[in-house]
């Protein structure tokens, strides 16, 4: 059995946490489609395409594939094969809003679950705005992100 999940989110820019659940995913899915929302909420500090070629840059395993999607999750996941939804939770303020999107996506496809993974303990505070934070004023976040992340935020915020 392919089993094939999809790990959404607005990765801007893509974090170790991101990684890590990657990497735990592969443990019990076949392939993982990561799917990068081109129209998040927030005005983007990289486009979609960076965002994209920055995790195909992170995240080097065959079983492993990028998109960029726009509009629904639950058609995206359809549209690539996907019976699971990941998402991270990595404290209580999480749980509200994932609680409620979860629960929504089953409401606009039941056939697809929702399953979430808690990451490494040591990044359990790490979040992609953060990161930009620190990043935007100077600060190390070589701990936090891959090389090339770290690179292309240092492009970015380049005076
Ligand atoms: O990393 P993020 O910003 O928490 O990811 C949020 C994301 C992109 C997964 C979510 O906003 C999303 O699924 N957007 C697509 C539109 C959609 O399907 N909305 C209904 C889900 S409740």
């Amino acid at each position: 059995m392919n089993r094939i999940a999809v790990y959404p989110g607005s990765f801007d820019p893509i974090t170790k946490g991101h990684e890590d659940l990657i990497h735990r995913s592969l443990g019990f899915v076949d392939r993982i489609v990561v799917g990068v929302a081109v129209n998040v909420a927030k005005q983007p500090l990289f486009s979609f395409e960076e965002r994209v070629a920055l995790i195909r840059e992170c995240v080097a395993d065959k079983r492993v594939e990028v998109q960029s999607f726009d509009g629904l999750l639950v058609d995206f996941a359809k549209k690539v094969g996907a019976t699971v939804i990941i998402r991270g939770l990595r404290a209580v303020s999480d749980f509200e809003y994932e609680f409620q999107m979860a629960l929504m996506n089953r409401n606009l496809g039941p056939q697809i679950e929702t399953i979430f993974l808690v990451p490494a303990f040591d990044l359990t505070y790490l979040s992609s705005s953060l990161v930009r934070e620190v990043a935007r004023f100077g600060g190390d976040v070589s701990a936090l992100v891959h090389p090339a992340v770290q690179q292309a935020l240092k492009r970015k915020f380049k005076k």
